[in-house]
């Protein structure tokens, strides 16, 4: 049996898969110790091979198969456009992804005036503006801490994810669009969907039994 290798995006979502994981069988005590510094974690009695990346690398790895599955935000998946099979939601991290910005900006998003949106998600930010709203935007991409640039006069609005709304609260800005919902699913190479179909297929049987139970 060839080994199925699922790349995670480090931090709390990989943490929360791996319990999700373990609740239908799939192991890697390897991986549970907090000192390692090791990036690839193997069960040989499963057949099975974990490694953890940068969320944004999870579907470049899915996608030329290096990883035969990938755990990851939909904004992650959005934004990278990858060819890759999406098949479960698995409910974690849900939030949101919004325009936001001051009130005041609420009018400038109706206008014809050019504006200026800071982001992230440069390619999300396209497709709604370009091809959902058609409103022509001057995109400008960010690293973090997206909330600073319309405070500080960099950007009109922002697009970035929403999830308990305490960010923008704090910072006197509100959710003036919402563009869509997110949440971590699980992506699938699409060659390896069909080599080992029985075996994923299985699992996201599995997934999905355990999703209903809780
Ligand atoms: C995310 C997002 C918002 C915040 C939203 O940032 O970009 O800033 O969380 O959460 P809230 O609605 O519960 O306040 P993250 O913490 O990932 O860091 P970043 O600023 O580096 O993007």
């Amino acid at each position: 049996m060839r080994y199925l290798t699922f790349a995670l995006a480090k931090g709390r979502l990989a943490k929360q898969t791996l319990g999700l994981l373990e609740q239908v069988g799939i192991t890697c005590e390897e991986m549970k110790d907090p000192e390692t510094r090791k990036l690839l974690f193997v069960n040989e009695d499963l057949k099975v091979k974990f490694f953890l990346s940068k969320a944004s690398d999870v579907p470049t790895y899915v996608e030329y198969g290096a990883a035969d599955l990938g755990v990851v935000g939909r904004d992650t998946i959005l934004e990278e456009g990858r060819n890759l099979y999406e098949v479960l939601d698995l409910g974690l991290g849900k939030c949101r992804m919004c325009v936001c910005g001051p009130k005041s900006a609420r009018e400038k998003l109706n206008g014809n005036e050019i504006i200026r949106v800071a982001t992230k998600y440069p390619n999300i930010a396209k497709e709604y503006f370009y091809n959902q709203k058609h409103q022509t935007v001057e995109i400008i991409k960010l690293n973090g801490s997206v909330e600073l640039a319309p405070i500080v006069g960099l950007s009109d609005v922002i697009v970035d994810i929403v999830e308990t709304g305490t960010t923008l609260r704090e910072n006197g800005l509100e959710v003036l669009t919402e563009i869509c919902d997110l949440s971590a699913r699980i992506v699938v190479n699409q060659v390896s969907l069909k080599m080992e179909h029985e075996r994923i297929r299985k699992l996201i049987n599995d997934l999905n039994e355990l999703m209903n139970q809780q």
